[in-house]
């Protein structure tokens, strides 16, 4: 075989190779044009290539360029060929446009932060602004100005982590009230969420870090009649027609001190394990704020009074999602995120 034999060979195998993909309708079609044309025994690409043999020398650069570029392109061919049928073999379901659209996972709020914003929402309502203050804290606002004695037990290092040098992890936000109270004049209404830390171990229902959400209210004439008519409603609107009940409590920067039960929405007050066969589920700890924190706050206390309240969002969402350990929500795993998602 001279070159321009050969060649017109290498144009004949292309050009009649790639009608042979190109037309093959289906995968079975398509094989047998790869087989006839690229495959390794018996293909006419192998052949033109042993024919490259009898080439001689000087022409062999030309004819082997030419060669190349046959098998190239029919290579090409039979790869654009093959991936066109198989997305024909699929589109016939994903270009189905009766199908509802898919949902794609786009995260979730976790349950404790749609418990907060629930309850920041109903305070808004009520005329509460929102602040925060500092995790780091020193002894003098989380424990002193709230009137706590030097010698009362939470103080002990048993309990509250304290910083190396001075200073310690807020055991409670109630340190925030003192700061807004330094910082603005009464009327004032805050709600406070925010992180607290405790040293407790890691359990079913105790955790070392935790959210809370503390509430203040100070003005002239403010009496437990405001504590107990903001709470109800609260109450209404988070728990529905739940009735509440008002048990004497104690806190240090609180005087008188109440816990707040709303009636278990599980058994309706007939007693069951979410409540602890009790019918009432403890929601939060509130009171009239003690003088000695508005004094230390620089607020005039026979001029003003107030009432405050703190409480966990992790329990109510426990309690609301029938989450039975809390540790889950300290876990990150989204398939759990997924089933509260709203
Ligand atoms: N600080 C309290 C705690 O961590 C909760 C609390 C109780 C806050 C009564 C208050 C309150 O503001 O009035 O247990």
């Amino acid at each position: 075989m001279n070159l321009s034999e050969y060649l017109s060979e290498a144009d004949t195998i292309e050009r009649e190779g790639s009608t042979a993909l190109q037309s093959a309708a289906d995968a079975d079609a398509l094989e047998a044009a790869r087989i006839a044309f690229l495959g390794d025994r018996q293909g006419r690409v192998k052949g033109l290539q042993e024919a490259l043999r009898g080439i001689s020398k000087e022409d062999k650069p030309a004819a082997g360029k030419r060669f190349n570029e046959a098998r190239t392109r029919l290579e090409a061919l039979h790869a654009e060929r093959k991936s066109a049928i198989e997305r024909a073999t699929t589109s016939g379901v994903q270009d189905d446009p009766s199908l509802p659209a898919r949902r794609q996972w786009r995260g979730a709020k976790h349950p404790v932060t749609l418990v907060i914003e629930e309850i920041e929402g109903i305070f808004r309502e009520l005329g509460f602004t929102i602040a925060q203050g500092p995790e780091a804290e020193t002894e003098w606002y989380n424990f002193g100005a709230l009137n706590f004695p030097s010698n009362h037990p939470a103080l002990d290092a048993h309990d509250t982590l304290y910083l190396e040098g001075q200073g310690l992890l807020r055991t409670h936000t109630s340190p925030v009230q003192v700061r807004t109270l330094q910082k603005y004049e009464p009327p004032i209404r805050v709600l406070i969420p925010g992180n607290v830390y405790r040293r407790d171990f890691f359990d079913a229902s105790h955790a070392p870090a935790f959210a809370q959400i503390e509430g203040l209210c100070v003005d002239e004439g403010i009496s437990f009649v405001d504590l107990k008519s903001t709470l109800n409603r609260f109450a209404e609107r988070f728990f529905g027609a739940s009735r509440t009940r008002f048990r004497p409590s104690f806190f240090p920067f609180t005087e008188p001190s109440a816990e707040m039960d709303v009636q278990c929405g599980i058994c309706g007050g007939s007693g069951c394990a979410a409540c602890k066969g009790t019918g009432w589920i403890e929601i939060l700890g509130s009171g009239m704020v003690h003088p000695n924190v508005l004094e230390a706050a620089g607020i005039d206390s026979e001029r003003y009074t107030g009432w405050a309240f703190g409480m966990g969002p992790a329990r109510i969402a426990i309690s609301r999602y029938g989450i039975p350990d809390i540790r889950v929500l300290y876990d990150s795993d989204v398939r759990f995120l997924e089933q509260i998602a709203e």
